[in-house]
């Protein structure tokens, strides 16, 4: 094992749980958002921690754009070799502001979503806060993550995801368990987080 997301780039495609965690994320967010219905068609969405953007390839069809960004070099390497139409394919640190040539027009999302993200972060509480203020008034944020037994387990708890989206002063909370992965050993239960920034 490594800690290094670009050594996971190529074959990230062929791992049928990754792409299996993608579907559930895409079908939830559209019961949670009707992302497919016309209301989205002339939305922006940020794909934070897009990785190879299994999950911004399934939503880009049903909105004007997805900018898809993330910190592995080779991550992205693979999302622009699919030459998808309208999805913004961008390396870099957003947290940081390590992203200059985003600084025009990076910000006013109507939709940011964090697929199997927010749990590998250092401040998990920080980036939810920079992420809200990235997006529109009544803009949405949404996050799936592998839930945690306890808070020293790895993912998030139940607890720790509710903080961290009223910490960013997030409205229309929801978090709860949204879907699992069963192997013979064990269940792998997985969150949906969610808010809406406040329209004042
Ligand atoms: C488990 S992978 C999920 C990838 C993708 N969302 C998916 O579901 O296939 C986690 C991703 O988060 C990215 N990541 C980690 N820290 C990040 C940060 N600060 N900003 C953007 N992406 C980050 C990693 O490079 C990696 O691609």
């Amino acid at each position: 094992m490594t800690d290094d997301w670009n050594d996971y780039a190529d074959g990230w495609d062929d791992n049928s749980d990754v792409r299996r965690y993608a579907s559930c994320a895409f079908t939830t967010l559209d019961e949670h958002l009707d992302i497919r219905g016309k209301n989205w068609r002339s939305k922006r969405v940020l794909d934070f921690g897009c990785g190879t953007g299994l999950l911004a390839e399934k939503i880009a069809p049903h909105v004007e754009e997805v900018v898809a960004v993330d910190t592995s070099e080779n991550m992205i390497a693979v999302l622009q070799e699919k030459q998808l139409q309208n999805v913004r394919a961008v390396h870099g640190d957003i947290l940081a502001g390590g992203v200059p040539e985003l600084e025009n027009g990076f910000s006013e999302f109507d939709l940011i979503c964090a697929s199997s993200v927010c749990a590998f972060l250092p401040d998990y509480n920080g980036a939810v806060a920079v992420l809200a203020g990235l997006l529109n008034k009544g803009g949405h944020f949404v996050q799936w993550d592998w839930q945690a037994s306890d808070d020293d387990g790895f993912g998030l708890t139940l607890k720790q995801m509710k903080a961290a989206l009223e910490a960013a002063r997030l409205g229309s909370i929801r978090a709860e368990r949204i879907f699992e992965f069963k192997s013979d050993e064990q269940v792998m239960p997985v969150l949906i987080g969610a808010g809406i920034r406040n329209t004042e």
